[in-house]
């Protein structure tokens, strides 16, 4: 067995964030698998061009042939698996994708690391990790009063997509208790920051208030959300992949509950300060109520008690210090805005807002 990590989906929001950190405070050479859906970017990449701890290989974790050759070359002391198919509401218009990847390719994926991990010495045996990124959305919707989610919380998934990640955190449990596999599953709330791809909620709204574009709040605007940067949550996996404690889930959190409405009027006022409109008028004019998402989950809290206390993590960023960040890079990177708001996403904004 090598130093190496196998990553993947490392040219998405949250995996090249984290392949970038990893470059930056490890010294391990990491192996980069994304298959380069809409959500994949080898421009976010590009700072590691020439880097010879970055490999980077196109392909589908659903590939077993692929992933057995990858393995058996570069034998990984770890993978890292955040390739997924990731939005609401896509998963609302098209589930297929999401059955496909979230669950059909984890499975593969599980497959042929039981295959290789099971060839490994029995001292590489114990030292190897397949460490899981799932989501706080399998945990379903909190009343207003509820307690924030444990990690002993039940699984209510309540989209298609909360649902395949619940299926696929299932498998990983399932392939520790059944064949011993060493894995650890991380369950976040949402992610914002660099390269987040414009068709969730944080970069949607700066990218339209910018392009002079209504902003869509579905139904009331009440829906409430964890906020967490996402330089955080690249941190948190790296202390869970180094010290957590193998068959063990890790809830991470900003402790930053925060309504849709008032996400968008910081952004808003942000952008009044550093970007003005050219009329003087504030974004938040550009505001607008559309039809509400179906089955909209209300509430979501995590609490990040277990990963504070056992492995001494804690989010480096506010909310208002993550969001300066990421409106401050939203300004300054609008040629990869430019570049990802290409031809497939004009389709999706038609479809998904077509009855607004
Ligand atoms: P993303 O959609 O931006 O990126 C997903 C990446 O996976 C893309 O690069 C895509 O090309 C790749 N991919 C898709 N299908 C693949 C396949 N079959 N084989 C190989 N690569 C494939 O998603 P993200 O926001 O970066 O999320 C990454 C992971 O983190 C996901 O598992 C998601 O469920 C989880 N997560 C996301 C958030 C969030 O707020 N974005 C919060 C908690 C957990
Ligand atoms: P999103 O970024 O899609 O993340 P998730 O659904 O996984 O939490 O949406 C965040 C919240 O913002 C969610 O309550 C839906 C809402 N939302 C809007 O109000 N308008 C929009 O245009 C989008 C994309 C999301």
């Amino acid at each position: 067995m090598n130093n190496t990590i196998l990553v993947t989906g490392g040219a998405g929001f949250i995996g090249s964030n984290f392949v970038l950190d990893w470059i930056t405070w490890e010294t391990d050479p990491v192996v980069n698998l994304d298959k380069l859906t809409y959500a994949g970017n080898l421009q976010n990449l590009a700072s590691l061009k020439g880097n010879p701890r970055h490999t980077f290989v196109r392909g589908d974790i659903g590939d077993s042939s692929l992933i057995d050759e990858l393995l058996a070359n570069h034998k990984p002391r770890a993978i890292v698996n955040f390739a997924a198919e990731s939005h609401v509401d896509r998963s609302i218009h098209g589930p297929g994708e999401f059955i496909q990847t979230n669950m059909v390719g984890t499975f593969h994926l599980l497959e042929s690391t039981r295959s290789y991990w099971g060839s490994l010495s029995e001292n590489d045996k114990k030292n190897f990790r397949f460490l899981h990124v799932s989501t706080d959305e399998v945990y379903g919707s909190l009343a207003p009063n509820d307690p924030a989610f444990k990690e002993t919380n039940t699984y209510e998934p309540n989209s298609p997509y909360s649902a395949s990640k619940a299926a696929s955190d299932h498998l990983v449990r399932a392939y520790h208790h059944t064949y011993g596999l060493p894995v650890l599953t991380t369950n976040c709330s949402n992610n914002y920051g660099p390269y987040h791809f414009p068709e969730k909620l944080i970069p949607l709204i700066i990218h339209n208030a910018l392009a002079d574009k209504p902003l869509p709040i579905y139904g009331d605007g009440q829906q409430i959300r964890d906020w967490l940067y996402v330089q955080d949550h690249c941190s948190a996996i790296r202390r869970v992949l180094q010290d957590g404690k193998i068959g063990e889930t890790y809830n991470i959190g900003g402790w930053n509950e925060k309504p849709n409405l008032e996400v968008v009027h910081t952004l808003c006022a942000m952008l009044d300060d550093l970007s003005p409109r050219a009329d003087g008028t504030p974004y938040a004019s550009q505001i607008t109520y559309v039809t509400d998402r179906p089955g909209h989950d209300r509430r979501y809290a995590i609490d990040a008690t277990k990963i504070n206390r056992e492995l001494g993590w804690k989010p480096a960023e506010t909310f208002e210090t993550g969001i300066r960040k990421t409106v401050e890079w939203h300004l300054t990177h609008q040629d990869w805005v430019r570049n990802v708001t290409s031809g497939d996403y004009k389709k999706w904004i038609e479809t998904n807002y077509a009855q607004s």
